[in-house]
């Protein structure tokens, strides 16, 4: 566990190193080597990257001002801090206070922590996955009001949509957006603090339709969606992530709202058949989390288990259920307390009402995603054998849980290997057209980029890839805290 208040310390004595420059008097700047910006830049980096190698030595930082070399390893680390020391160039340079220090944990391309510092407005902002947003104020001497913040509801009625903007950049691009909100309030303010503006409700969007770095955006994204909004990637609607290219860090278009609206996200969102609800009890304002007497720790100490869920994911005939199967069989054996959620059964009980459409295999795989954190909740081990062929449906699963909890596990089975075994007979029906919207043949299947396993079933036996994954899980599942 990751104390955030010591990230939070971290951010604001960076904060005092700024400042030190910052009250300086200095002129417009030449970016210099030698310029107050850079010494700033430095400064704040060197403080954020020893503070976080002494916090958590394990876990790679990256940083605006890192070396090539940490650039190059990124694309083989899972876990990792993502900062940028001194975001809001200009604003540092034009004084007007609005820059801020940006500290990000990244865990497989989600920011699940972010801690963004303005030090001249002495103001805080953190969020953490399943944990909701805050802001602190300070009020003078190193004293803070903390309170907890939540995104605001869309615009009901009359009252206008508030949309940020940057004082220095407009575009065509974003005029022509602004053409979808008549009346709209344009906010400016600079660096991250427009994500933080969506953040605690004081403006309804932000659309980013110029390029950014993914240090800029990290920690602010990990506030907004504690806070229960959503960064999501322009025109596309799927949730922004990180460390998923490895020739860029340079971030895709993308809005950042309380949720898709169909004034500004139009036919989008029912073209892709993505719905992403607002999760209001991911903030503690709105609704508050009713702690149980017996708690999840308490539950791992009984079941002597370090709970995750392993969810394979795989086209139909690939051998995910097999595999899954003979996963929980070893673990039972191994004395661990298990339970198998299969695609085939759960559409018997609790998603009969689920078709093969890409919104119902959306919804399915969302209701499967929380009764398997429930599950986890209770200290199993959660196996589950689903085709999820979707990415970004299986990302939204991952963000439900802890960093670490969530092991996916991809069977890279070739399609026309599938189509041999068609064991059930349905590739040859959707050959035949007798099956509408089938995995591999008419309805898409997105690998996973960053699988913490892949299988090769058409390569190694059902035991082979059983010895494969179960060391290391066996490993994790017996490491208690
Ligand atoms: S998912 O796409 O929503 O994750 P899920 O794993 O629950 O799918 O169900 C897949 C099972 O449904 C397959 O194993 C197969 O038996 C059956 N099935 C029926 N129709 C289809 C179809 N159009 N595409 C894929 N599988 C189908």
């Amino acid at each position: 566990m990751i104390d955030v208040h010591a990230v939070i310390a971290i951010a604001r004595q960076a904060g005092e190193r700024i400042m030190q420059v910052y009250q300086q008097d200095f002129a417009v700047e030449q970016k210099g080597d030698n310029s107050p910006l850079t010494q700033a830049d430095l400064q704040a980096h060197q403080h954020i990257v020893a503070g976080l190698n002494a916090l958590t030595p394990g876990i790679p930082v990256l940083s605006e001002e890192s070396a090539q070399a940490d650039t190059a390893a990124r694309m083989g680390w899972t876990r990792y801090w993502l900062v940028d020391p001194l975001d809001g160039t200009k604003e540092f340079i034009k004084k007007n206070g609005e820059f801020t220090v940006n500290i990000a944990l990244i865990d497989a391309g989600v920011p699940v922590l972010g801690i963004v510092h303005a030090p001249a407005l002495d103001l805080t902002w953190w969020g953490e996955q399943g944990k909701g947003a805050s802001k602190a104020v300070g009020t003078g001497q190193g004293n803070y009001q903390v309170q907890a913040i939540t995104v605001s509801a869309p615009p009901e009625g009359e009252r206008p949509w508030r949309v940020v903007g940057s004082r220095s950049h407009g575009s065509a691009d974003f005029d022509a957006f602004m053409q979808h909100l008549p009346g709209a309030e344009l906010v400016a303010v600079g660096s991250s603090l427009k994500l933080c503006y969506v953040a605690e409700g004081k403006a309804d969007l932000y659309p980013r339709l110029g390029l950014t770095s993914e240090w800029d955006t990290a920690a602010a994204q990990a506030v907004v969606e504690a806070a229960g909004g959503q960064v999501l990637t322009w025109p596309g609607l799927k949730p922004l992530r990180y460390n998923q290219n490895p020739d860029t860090l340079l971030n895709p278009h993308f809005m950042v709202c309380a949720m898709p609206h169909s004034q500004w996200a139009g036919d989008r969102a029912a073209q892709t058949g993505i719905v992403y609800e607002h999760r209001k009890n991911d903030s503690k304002a709105e609704v508050v989390w009713h702690n149980t007497q017996v708690t999840k720790a308490m539950r791992m100490a009984s079941l002597k288990q370090n709970p995750c869920c392993i969810w394979f994911t795989g086209l139909s005939g690939s051998g995910k259920s097999t595999i899954a199967n003979a996963l929980e069989l070893a673990l039972y054996q191994a004395g661990h307390h298990t339970f198998m959620l299969d695609g085939d059964n759960v559409r018997h009980g609790l998603n009969k009402d689920l078709g093969m459409s890409d919104a119902d295999r959306a919804e399915n795989i969302r209701r499967v995603g929380e009764v398997a954190k429930l599950m986890v909740d209770g200290g199993l081990i959660v196996v589950t054998a689903f085709i999820s062929p979707f990415r970004a449906d299986r990302d939204q699963v991952r963000a439900m849980f802890a960093p670490g909890e969530f092991i996916e596990v991809f069977v890279d089975t070739p399609l026309e290997e599938c189509e041999r075994r068609d064991p059930k007979g349905l590739y040859l029906k959707a050959r035949e057209g007798k099956i509408k919207d089938f995995t591999g043949i008419d309805s898409p299947y997105e690998a996973p980029e960053h699988p913490e396993f892949v299988l090769h079933t058409h390569q190694d036996t059902v035991s082979q890839c059983i010895e494969r994954i179960l060391p290391s899980l066996s490993a994790r599942i017996k490491e208690l805290a």
